[in-house]
Order: structure tokens, then sequence, then C-alpha cells
């Protein structure tokens, strides 16, 4: 099985999750990226099961209205069941890194207002220590600078995200961000508070205050599950 055909596996067995697990009629969160995008896919075949979802990027949001999903305004929904998202790194306790797709501060919200957090992933994304992956740190245009020497005198490299056309990427929100290349995250709850605190710093990648609840980790024997 190729990476493509694992994502697929690993979706299959979250909608089937969703469709034992949530009661029909509620509203779930889903993420951003290419598992997450093979999630909504296969969950458009249950999509009279669910009432809609809440979309952690402007891209998920079309992705679901595509299949005809309705998408909510997170700011009219006060909790939903299931947040359903892939992650760049999850360790042993069900921390993350995600931001790979720029989209880790939506993810965070959606995250934040969900019950259980199931993270999907195949099991290239599993690490025994976060910081392989660099850290996705999204910062407001004007701080840039500012937080990248702050992240360098932490033992970070951060490196400014460009597109493929060498200009800035610029996030849903309109914001920048770094990655930070060379941090080895053995803290991950506190690294996360402490980049949290910085001025002008959006959001940072690493997902441990509100860690995974429970994974599905496609491997080539099957999805491993893993409840922490
Ligand atoms: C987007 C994310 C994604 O969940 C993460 O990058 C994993 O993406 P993929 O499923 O494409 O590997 O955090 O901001």
């Amino acid at each position: 099985m190729n990476q493509n055909e694992l994502k697929q596996l690993v979706a299959q067995k979250a909608v089937a999750y969703v469709q034992q697990n949530v009661a029909a009629g509620q509203i779930i969160g889903v993420g951003t990226g290419s598992t997450a995008n093979c999630f909504i896919d296969a969950l458009a075949t249950i999509k009279h099961h669910i009432k809609g979802a809440i979309a952690s990027s402007d891209a998920t949001q079309a992705r679901l209205e595509s299949h005809g999903i309705a998408v909510f305004d997170v700011n009219d929904v006060v909790s939903v069941p299931v947040y359903i998202d892939g992650a760049d790194e999850i360790d042993p306790q069900g921390n993350m890194i995600k931001g790979g797709g720029a989209a880790h501060t939506r993810e965070k919200v959606c995250a934040s207002i969900a019950e259980q957090f199931v993270c999907i992933a195949d099991e290239s994304k599993m690490v025994a220590v976060l910081g392989a992956f660099p850290l996705p740190v999204e910062v407001i245009p004007l701080a840039r600078e500012a937080v990248a020497r702050h992240m360098s005198e932490l033992g970070g490299q951060p490196v400014w995200r460009k597109k493929s056309d060498g200009t800035p990427l610029v996030t849903d929100n309109g914001c920048h961000i770094l990655d930070v290349h060379g941090l080895h995250i053995s803290e991950p709850l506190a690294l996360e508070i402490e980049l949290s605190m910085i001025p002008g710093v959006l959001t940072v990648g690493v997902f441990a205050q509100n860690p995974a609840d429970l994974a599905f980790i496609a491997t080539k024997t099957g999805v491993q599950e893993i409840l922490y």
C-alpha cells in the first residue's frame, strides 16, 4: 500500500467511527490537509448522518461544500462531539505538531470546542519525540523578524515560509508562517505555553494543551487504534 492508499484507509476508518459514535444530526469538526481531504471525500458517503461541519480552513470549507455538506461558522457553534484531523507528527502521548498546511490556528480553535480530538495519520507521522518536522509558527507580519530572533535565541532555525513562486505564504488569517527547524521538543506543553506568549505569535503548531484523545494510524497491516 502506498501513502495515499494508507490515507484513504484511515479516512474510511474515521468515517465509520463517526457513523457509529456520533449521534445523527450533529455538527462535527473537520481538519485540513491531504489526510483530512480523504476524510472529507469519504464523509460525503454518510453526509445525511450529520447536520454539517465546522471547517478549519477555507480549503476544507470549499471541499465540504463541494460535496453538499453544510458548513457552519465556528462562532455559531458551542461545541462539537468530535474533531477529526491529520498531523505532521504525533508522539506516544498524543501530542502533535500541526501546521504543515498552514491551518493550525483555525485547527486549534476547532479542536478547542471539540469533546474529542481524533487524529488520523499514516504510520510515518509517529515519532518518539516531536521536532524533526519543522515547527510551524503563525505570526502577524509586522512581528515576523522579532519572533524569528526569539526562536533563534531558543536554539531553533526559523525559516520564513514561501510559496513555490518565491512569494510569502499568507494564511487564511492574513498572517505569515515561520518554520522552526532544529527543535527537540521533549516538553511539548511547556514549549507550547512559552512560545504562545511571544508578542506577535498568533499560534504555534504544538498541540499539547489539547492533544489527540484517540488516533487512527494506518499501517501496512491495517489501522491501529490508540487511545491516549
Ligand atoms: C494542516 C495540518 C495537517 O493536519 C498536517 O499538515 C498533515 O497534513 P497531511 O494529512 O497532508 O499530511 O496541520 O495545517
